[in-house]
């Protein structure tokens, strides 16, 4: 019998060429979530399902799919998916990690410029139509070369970002699970140290962690005041990693010097009280948005699905 592919939103036709080559696909290609009505109608026959990082797998959902063999998160983070679940009725978790390390890498770089220097905020300047003339003293920022920079999460992402702010004569220390090859780290440089000292000696914190129940506000009210009020924070992880109410209040008081965030607490929705601050460089989800890193997610989501559908190994299994 042809496998039934259900593809819960838009993703690039890269990837669903290929799933149709393995399947019959249904895929939902209005914006907005699909109706759970419509969802579970399509899942009550589904051998498998490529998700969406938007997407909530658990119980609900794999009860209204009894065939499903793989669910294929377009994403590397699965956070979104309840993989003992999963597990327990044998369904295949995969997820898309590497293709997206570079363009994720870029866009921690990208805040860690826009936040030390002020790029929003001059954006916003120009933008305003706001009368604006050089001088010296005109929204200066903070060199980042010679400073250093604190990595959470040293996998493939955090690993990326160090060489891009090597290139930019940052000096890198890292908290980790587990310490990275002794190779990696020579060839950074980039040196392991406790938690604690990152946050009290790193003139920029990039969060490039999974979020798990061990990272969930990580960043807390007291995990800031071990920062440096010159010092700022990056994320672009998952939002719950930070407090995003204790950030708010941290920037507010100047107990930290800003933070640039492509990731949100509770997203879409930002907490009200980053938008109207200056020091809070703030960026749509948007780590792996390029065309070339959307397409290969989307075919490595459908080469895990149609592995799996052949009775093969997934290529990365969660
Ligand atoms: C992921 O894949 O987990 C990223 O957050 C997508 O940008």
């Amino acid at each position: 019998m042809t496998p039934r592919i259900v593809v819960t939103g838009k993703i690039p036709s890269a990837g669903l060429e290929l799933l149709r080559s393995a399947g019959d696909v249904w895929a939902w290609d209005s914006d907005g979530p699909v109706p759970v009505g419509v969802l579970d109608a399509q899942l009550a026959t589904a051998d498998a399902a490529v998700t969406l990082l938007t997407d909530r797998v658990d119980d609900a959902f794999l009860d209204a799919a009894p065939r499903l063999r793989i669910v294929a998160n377009v994403a590397v983070g699965h956070n979104n998916i309840d993989a003992d679940a999963c597990r327990a009725r044998g369904v295949t978790v995969t997820n898309t990690p590497d293709v997206l390390t570079a363009s994720t890498a870029d866009i921690a770089m990208a805040l860690i410029l826009m936040v030390t220097r002020r790029l929003g905020e001059g954006e916003r300047l120009v933008r305003s139509g706001r009368p604006w003339k050089w001088d010296m003293f005109m929204m200066l920022g903070s060199s980042i070369e010679g400073r250093r920079l604190g990595i959470v999460g040293m996998g493939g992402i955090g690993q990326a970002l160090a060489s891009r702010a090597r290139a930019f004569g940052m000096e890198i220390v890292y908290h980790n699970r587990s310490r990275v090859a002794a190779a990696i780290e020579d060839r950074l440089p980039a040196r392991l140290v406790p938690l604690d000292e990152l946050l009290a000696t790193s003139h920029v914190v990039s969060l490039n962690c999974p979020y798990t129940p061990e990272t969930h506000h990580l960043i807390d009210a007291s995990a800031l005041d071990r920062m440096s009020d010159t010092a700022f924070l990056v994320n672009t992880a998952r939002g719950a990693v930070v407090d995003e109410a204790a950030l708010v209040d941290a920037l507010r008081a100047g107990r930290i010097a800003g933070a640039g965030l492509d990731v949100f607490e509770h997203e879409p929705q930002v907490h009200p009280g980053l938008l109207g601050l200056d020091n809070a460089v703030l960026i749509p989800h948007l780590g792996s948005a390029t065309v070339e890193t959307r397409d290969a997610m989307a075919e490595l989501a459908a080469r895990n699905v149609i592995e799996v559908l052949a009775g093969r190994e997934p290529l990365t299994p969660v």
